[in-house]
């Protein structure tokens, strides 16, 4: 047997009802290697993931771990854990009503020479973990206080615990953090390879496996399809095995030439912005883009009346609006999507087809008699339109992979057919054949005469399809750069109007 090999994967089926989510998978990970796992949505990456954690068992087939020599294979989470393996699942699961310090030491909590908790410990060494990830929190602060960005550092910070750990398993570790962390959260993968630890990484945006992973594993429904070193393959590559066609350049939408004034914000204030003022046209395209604690999506969340507004004013077509609820922001013609979309907004336990229309029943029926047959063929539709993967349109969200959830969530917005579309990270975890499908609904809103705001800290993305682009810093906005401005702006140039310390009466985007 080799020695250097730390895992095998054994043929590995997985069936559920009426899905056969992973159709015989093997291949072999070395020790301190770094693998890449890509597929798009349903591929069956977090379904492998579950196997090899004996979260799940597999229908048939094998997962064998090299704890020193010896194979063991585990049968659950616990054991797994014993084993050295640690994973970082794709839904953020931690438990929200505790402390960051709770958390971290979950069943393994410091305990005094009497036996009760050892706080002072637990506090003082969950700071050293803090410090060690570059995180600003309080280790006694309660996770649901957090900002998500933040709680997706904790989740993955907490791996960390385990000091005899072997594998680390990354599902979609970057697709809640803002870009400085992923440098965090890369330095960290470093350090495990260097001390000879195994790491498995899962992501959509395949820069980031061009530049920390050492070997990458394409998935195809279910089936692997190859291994290969990443000096082998490009991107280009990667997307026609995974999605099976060429996908060309997505950012690439026809525009449209903005009309009227929609949307006006006028010195708006909140929690944690001052003095934010911008305006979006018809058939505009706005992005937003900031760094951690810009209060990009706080602005959004105020003005759809989830957050309170401390001052300033919101004109929607030149009225004065304030609204009480996002309900409210709703039936004015807004639709908002949520960072936090995972866990936000979703009946889990109810059907695909219930989900798509959750918001819109009203639209579809008459005299409180909903439409059956409206019902079924928009949820068919969408499935359609943007790919929702699944053996049907009954089946129960929950059973979705993460990416066909969030596809339903953006259905179910889409169906009230929004004058204002406010898309908070539109493509976070989602494959890109379906970004792809998303700026073509992007493109066909706008061509209708709707307008869209995109918040994104995915650069690219939000220099690559805005019109204008608001950047913001430290709650104030640092600048607007319009079309012929994004023209001539690179990545660092808006990198670094983004990190800029604001200053009174000087408008830093005149620094580009
Ligand atoms: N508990 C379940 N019951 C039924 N089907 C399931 C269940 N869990 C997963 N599936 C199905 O198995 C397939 C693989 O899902 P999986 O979550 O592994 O995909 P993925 O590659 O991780 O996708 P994503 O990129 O969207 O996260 C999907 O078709 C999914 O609907
Ligand atoms: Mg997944």
């Amino acid at each position: 047997m080799d020695d250097n090999v730390l895992l095998k994967i054994d043929g590995i089926v997985k069936t559920y009802p009426g899905v056969q989510a992973l159709k015989g998978i093997t291949t072999s990970i070395n020790k301190g290697e770094v693998r890449a796992l890509v597929g798009e949505n349903g591929a069956g990456k977090s379904t492998l993931i579950k196997c090899i954690m004996g979260v799940e068992t597999p229908t048939e087939g094998k997962i064998e771990i090299n704890c020193d020599g010896k194979w063991e294979s585990p049968k659950n989470a616990i054991e797994a854990k014993s084993f050295g393996m640690q994973a970082n699942y794709q839904n953020v699961n931690i438990a929200k009503n505790l402390s960051v310090a709770e958390n971290y030491f979950l069943g393994c909590l410091p305990r005094t020479k009497l036996g009760t908790v050892d706080w002072n410990q637990m506090y003082e060494s969950s700071q050293k973990i803090i410090d060690k990830f570059q995180l600003t929190v309080d280790p006694r602060a309660t996770i649901e206080s957090l900002p998500i960005a933040l709680q997706a550092m904790i989740n993955i910070s907490k791996i960390s615990i385990n000091e005899k750990v072997r594998l680390v398993i990354f599902d979609e570790p970057t697709a809640l953090l803002e870009n400085e962390k992923v440098v965090t959260l890369f330095n960290y993968i470093k350090e495990l390879k260097a001390n000879g630890v195994s790491v498995i990484y899962i992501s959509h945006r395949l820069e980031e496996i061009m530049e920390i992973c050492d070997t990458v594993t394409i998935m195809k429904d279910g089936a692997y399809v190859e291994t290969k070193n990443v000096t082998e393959v490009n991107k280009d590559y990667l997307i026609s095995k995974m999605v099976g066609r060429d996908v060309a350049d997505i950012y690439n939408i026809k525009h449209q030439e903005p009309g009227e004034e929609l949307l006006r914000v006028e010195k708006l204030c909140g929690n944690s912005f001052v003095d934010v003022s911008f305006n979006l046209r018809k058939g505009e395209i706005l992005g937003f883009f900031g760094l951690v604690g810009s209060g990009r999506s706080e602005v959004m969340r105020a003005i759809f009346g989830v957050d309170k507004v401390k001052g300033g004013s919101v004109y929607l077509r030149g009225k004065k609006v304030s609204f009480k609820s996002p309900k409210d922001a709703m039936l004015s013609g807004f639709g908002f999507l949520t960072e936090d979309r995972r866990t936000d907004g979703l009946a889990l336990s109810q059907s695909v087809e219930l989900n798509v229309n959750i918001y819109s029943y009203d639209m579809i029926s008459k005299a409180s008699i909903i439409n059956l047959n409206k019902e079924r063929s928009r949820a068919e539709d969408y499935r359609e339109k943007i790919g929702i993967k699944t053996p049907s349109i009954k089946q129960c969200v929950n059973n979705l992979s993460g990416g066909n959830q969030q596809k339903v969530v953006i259905s179910k917005l889409l169906c009230r057919n929004p004058e204002i579309l406010i898309f908070d990270e539109p493509t976070v975890g989602v494959d890109v054949g379906a970004k792809d499908e998303i700026f073509k609904i992007i493109e066909n809103l706008i061509a209708q005469g709707k307008s869209v705001i995109i918040i994104s800290s995915y650069l690219p993305e939000a220099m690559g399809m805005a019109d204008r682009l608001v950047v913001m810093a430290e709650g104030h906005v640092a600048g607007i750069l319009d079309s012929e401005q994004l023209k001539k702006v690179n990545e660092e140039d808006v990198l670094r109007i983004a990190s800029a310390v604001y200053a009174e009466n000087n408008p830093i985007v005149e620094a580009v």
